[in-house]
């Protein structure tokens, strides 16, 4: 039985995006399928964009008492195995971290723990990142407990910053190994691969496979992908 994965998102999902055509891309070798695509925002465009594939879709509940469901009554209706965040703007609820822990993943547009917490995400990550002066960025992905982008990483892959780089370009490049980098890992959680537990074992604190012989230098090398999805193993 392949697991029942929850998508949520605020924004446009691009990210939601790429899961969806990794996984028809991998056929019936997809170790999950999106069932419900959630948000705490009726305009999100991720919400179209599960129209558009026939995906369940759903605004979760502001305050009690308004028209829309509760998280965690939506993820036991649509029995939901696995979480994945793109782009999701609010804390999971403490019982719902409790309930799934080690089966709610995230993407972050940074190397965590740099530029990552409270009010960090779109484009003042990217800001940040430029007005700190750093030569590196990356995306991470990673478990998710009950603070923002603090739960264990499961991978990580860096982003050359450029000296001519504003937000937007840099956004662009960071959201291009996003694409790659998160389908695979929501893949790997969801047909069990990556664990809680295989995760600290793999390469030790917390990193899973990232592996330094497939350098990204230069970036823009058409081996990009090829070279994250030999990272991940798939
Ligand atoms: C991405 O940069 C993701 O890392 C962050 O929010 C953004 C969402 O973009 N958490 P999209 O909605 O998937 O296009």
């Amino acid at each position: 039985m392949r697991a029942r994965i929850a998508v949520l998102a605020s924004g446009g999902g691009s990210n939601l995006q790429a899961i969806i055509d990794h996984f028809i891309t991998l056929g019936e070798r997809r170790g999950g399928d999106v069932v419900l695509v959630a948000s705490d925002r009726a305009s999100a465009g991720a919400l179209e964009r599960a129209r558009r594939h026939d995906i369940a879709r759903a605004v979760i509940s502001e305050t009690p008492g308004d028209d829309a469901a509760p998280l965690d009554v939506l993820i036991a209706d649509h029995e939901i195995d696995v979480i994945a965040l793109a782009g999701y703007l609010r804390l999971i609820p403490a019982p719902v971290v409790d309930a799934f822990e080690g089966r709610i993943v995230n993407v972050h547009p940074s190397l965590l723990p740099a530029f990552g917490g409270p009010g960090m995400y779109g484009q003042r990550v990217h800001r940040a990142v430029i007005a700190a002066g750093v030569r590196v960025t990356g995306v991470t992905a990673h478990f998710v407990d009950d603070e923002y982008d603090r739960g264990r990483i499961i991978m990580q892959w860096p982003v050359p910053v450029f000296a001519s780089d504003d937000a937007g370009t840099l956004a662009a490049r960071v959201l291009r190994v996003e694409h790659l980098v998160y389908p695979r890992v929501v893949d790997a959680v969801a047909a069990g691969r990556t664990t809680l537990e295989t995760c600290g074992e793999a390469i030790g604190p917390g990193i899973v496979d990232v592996r330094p012989s497939f350098t990204l230098l230069p970036h823009e090398d058409s081996r990009l992908a090829e070279n994250i999805a030999l990272a991940l193993g798939c």
